[in-house]
């Protein structure tokens, strides 16, 4: 049972079968989204050398037709892998594929490659070519071989050069991971600018680099971005890295300066500017490799990550697939010009069908579990929580602060408390022996509160030897200026469990294989275990339709 359908997801995008990890060149052209991705099309695995990029196309972002693979590890300068790389729409609308192309030379060697639509007419970009000119960046002679890649998207300077930002680590094997620039007048010729982008000695080597403009608030997204030209009507920049060993992805908010080219970012006393693994998260559980694209149709920035399996490699084979992205989220700066908030795509709610509306009003006393009936293991579950209590807090430790996980580990959801834990238990089965909690603790904080938001999956899966970490992050909102109230958003999806708190300042992404799920008879609850009061001042839930997503589902058609 435990290979069998129960746990594939039905609206989070994945290929049909085989191996996939990175979101890659993720665009919107000619009225067609595309998405690539790292795809092994041998199988289930990773498999460096065999590495291509699967494409897919969208009219929604939520159903998605799977084309021909748009590059394969077939060239002299690529030959041992297509990896991770990044799409900019040039001059004339003719997209262009910046990629890393791994070389098997006896030893290893990553090289910056391009590509262009072989018919810029076709519709859909079906066929991609590599120019016999690649590498377009070779390996520098300061990085070594096995550390040079995942070129951003393009953006263009007020010198009317192109910019790039690849991830390398400088100056031999112990060397700075940084984020070089290269610049470009044709996108062919690129000259290494002397100055990283940014560099973190601690943080050894990163990955799969990210920077774009945020409009402060009252400007409208659509007159920054790389995608309407030059990145200098922005005033503020996200940049976002992900640092290999931690396998995680943390951004800063900062000021880039288009002139030099470097990002300084702009963090909280607790946080270190040159250690880029103490910045924010845009997730909070396991996510990796993220990657945003301007999207021109609906004036907004997309995110995707990828968010891995946690099962055993034997069981990724014997179901044939393996790795999802999260749903698309939009993107945007929150009002405190600190942080970054996240929302699934406004298209996901097309999906929404049986609505079952909840605990309206309902009071959760100490220890009580309220049972919303009928929603499953596709569903979409808005909740207000409102916290007449506050002033029961306990006291938060500052020790606690860089280290959220940590207080969830040890506080999971049956630990008793004051202020919470309260909040949702999902992909439950009906004795609830099975159940994934995602709730909050508020703790007091120098005069104000503390938010604490968790996943916990220590009851995920009544299997054994499997991976059930509790996750966590800070909810950043003053909680007595939202009305003492605090939101949560579940998207339940089999195996995904995609949460955004505080109204998408804090997300976290879980993978959950519970054995229940073989049969439809998934639950959710709402639960407080703190002694006090918590009220639902609203709570929606809707069963979810499946997408269409890379297998063909009804009359998914393009047009
Ligand atoms: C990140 C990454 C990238 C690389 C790709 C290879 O997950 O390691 O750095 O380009 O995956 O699949």
């Amino acid at each position: 049972a435990r290979h069998g359908v129960g746990i594939r997801p039905a609206y989070h995008f994945l290929p049909a079968k085989n191996w996939q990890n990175d979101p890659n060149g993720p665009m919107y052209h000619n009225g067609v989204y595309h998405l690539f991705y790292q795809y092994n099309p041998l199988g289930a695995t990773w498999g460096a050398g065999n590495l291509s990029w699967g494409h897919s196309i969208s009219r929604d972002l939520v159903n998605w037709a799977a084309l021909d693979t748009a590059l394969d590890p077939t060239a002299p300068f690529d030959n041992n892998g297509c990896w991770s790389g990044s799409a900019t729409i040039l001059p004339g609308s003719i997209p262009a594929l910046m990629y890393t192309g791994r070389i098997d030379a006896g030893k290893e060697v990553q090289v910056q490659n391009v590509a262009f639509p072989k018919n810029p007419a076709d519709p859909l970009l079906r066929e991609w070519v590599k120019p016999a000119y690649n590498p377009v960046i070779p390996l520098p002679a300061d990085v070594p071989g096995d550390n040079f890649r995942d070129p951003t998207t393009a953006w263009v300077g007020r010198d009317g050069l192109w910019r790039i930002a690849v991830a390398a680590k400088v100056g031999g094997p112990n060397g700075i991971a940084s984020t070089l620039i290269y610049r470009s007048k044709d996108f062919r010729h690129w000259k290494r600018n002397a100055l990283p982008l940014y560099t973190s000695r601690a943080a050894g080597m990163v990955e799969c680099p990210d920077l774009f403009p945020v409009a402060e608030p009252g400007v409208e997204e659509g007159r920054l971005g790389y995608a309407s030209g030059p990145a200098s009507g922005a005033v503020r920049h996200v940049l976002k890295l992900s640092v290999m060993n931690t396998t995680q992805d943390y951004y800063a908010v900062g000021r880039y300066d288009d002139v030099v080219d470097t990002f300084v970012p702009e963090v909280d006393a607790e946080r270190n500017a040159d250690d880029c693994r103490t910045w924010r998260r845009f997730d909070y559980g396991h996510v990796y490799a993220s990657k945003s694209f301007f999207d021109s149709s609906k004036n907004r920035r997309v995110l995707w990550a990828w968010a891995n399996e946690s099962d055993s490699q034997d069981n990724d084979i014997a179901r044939g697939w393996s790795g999802v992205q999260t749903v698309p989220r939009k993107v945007w700066l929150d009002e405190d010009g600190k942080q970054v908030r996240q929302w699934p795509i406004e298209e996901i709610e097309t999906l929404r069908s049986k609505r079952v509306v909840g605990l309206l009003g309902a009071q959760v006393n100490a220890g009580g579990v309220n049972k919303i009936i009928g929603v499953g293991a596709q569903a979409d579950v808005e909740a207000i929580f409102e916290i007449p209590s506050l002033e029961e807090a306990e006291t938060f430790q500052p020790n606690w602060l860089l280290d959220p996980q940590k207080l969830c580990e040890e506080n999971g959801a049956s630990v008793p408390g004051r202020v919470g834990p309260f909040g949702l238990l999902v992909m439950a089965s009906s004795n609830m022996q099975e159940h994934t909690a995602i709730f909050f603790r508020v703790f007091r904080h120098n005069q104000k509160y503390k938010v604490l938001m968790c996943t916990d999956l220590t009851r995920s899966t009544g299997r054994d030897n499997m991976y059930k970490p509790s996750y966590g992050g800070f909810v950043d909102i003053d909680i007595e200026q939202q009305g003492r109230t605090i939101s949560l958003r579940t998207l339940i999806d089999h195996s995904v469990v995609e949460s955004f708190g505080g109204g998408g300042r804090t997300c976290i992404t879980a993978r959950v294989y519970p054995e229940h799920a073989e049969n439809k008879n998934s639950h959710v609850f709402v639960f407080n275990n703190g002694t006090g009061l918590v009220k639902v001042s609203k709570l929606e839930a809707w069963r979810l339709a499946m997408a269409s997503v890379n297998v063909v589902h009804g009359h998914f058609s393009l047009k």
